[in-house]
């Protein structure tokens, strides 16, 4: 039995309909109710639904094999496994975002506050990379509202279609990694069950140049 930790939402659709593609039976996961365990032990399979933050904890800790999670998650988390295919599904760029007019003037600005609701992604984004010490704020969810009513200067956030910032008057002034959903393997699994991940991995990559080919 392989179990598998789904992102809750529609990356645990996308994850169902490639593993679908690659030929495995998932009709057990795409159950809908409120189950958080979904499996069917003719096909092997069990399907987890956690909060996508959950995820790699799951997942590295080995109360499931394999996950499917974002790589912002994998990031912030910081987990000890394998990451072993980027599934080109669920991209979006993490950026500094902030007011327009600060444009081209980041760095200009000393002692800036960031909200975000990645802490360590941040840190290791200006404390790591650029070298500057900043003030982090940890929120959790319409962290667009911080520079606006006043709480930080910028935000460190995912940007998908652009579309949060435009409408609240917004502008991204950096970018910090894009990201996109990934496969984890918990470290023991790919070697005790090597026989059922390995052929899996074949597979689900197989299906992930197919789609990329198709763009
Ligand atoms: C995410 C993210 C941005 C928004 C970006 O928020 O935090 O707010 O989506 O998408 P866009 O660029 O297409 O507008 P989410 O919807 O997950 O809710 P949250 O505010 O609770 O984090």
């Amino acid at each position: 039995m392989i179990t598998i930790a789904l992102s809750k939402g529609r990356l645990a659709e996308q994850a169902l309909d490639l593993l679908e593609k690659a030929g495995y039976d998932v009709s057990a996961g795409r159950e809908k109710s409120r189950k958080l365990i979904l499996e069917d032990p003719n096909t092997g399979l069990r399907f987890i639904l956690a909060k996508p933050a959950d995820v790699p904890t799951y997942v590295e800790y080995g109360a499931a094999d394999l996950g499917v999670v974002g790589k912002d998650t994998l990031l912030e988390e910081g987990r000890q496994l394998y990451e072993v295919i980027d599934l080109g599904f669920g991209k979006c760029r993490m950026c500094v975002a902030g007011p327009a007019e600060l444009k081209g003037k980041l760095d200009t600005i000393p002692n800036k506050r960031v909200g975000t609701k990645y802490p360590n992604i941040t840190r290791a984004y200006f404390e790591g990379v650029k070298k500057e010490s900043v003030e982090i704020i940890k929120l959790n969810g319409s962290v667009e509202l911080a520079p606006l009513i006043g709480l930080s200067e910028v935000i460190v956030d995912i940007v998908e279609s652009g579309r949060t910032l435009y409408e609240n008057g917004l502008d991204v002034l950096e970018t910090v990694a894009d990201i996109s959903a990934r496969v984890v393997v918990n470290r023991v699994s790919m070697t005790m069950k090597a026989d059922e991940i390995k052929p899996m991995i074949a597979k689900l990559k197989e299906q992930v140049e197919i789609m990329n080919k198709e763009g």
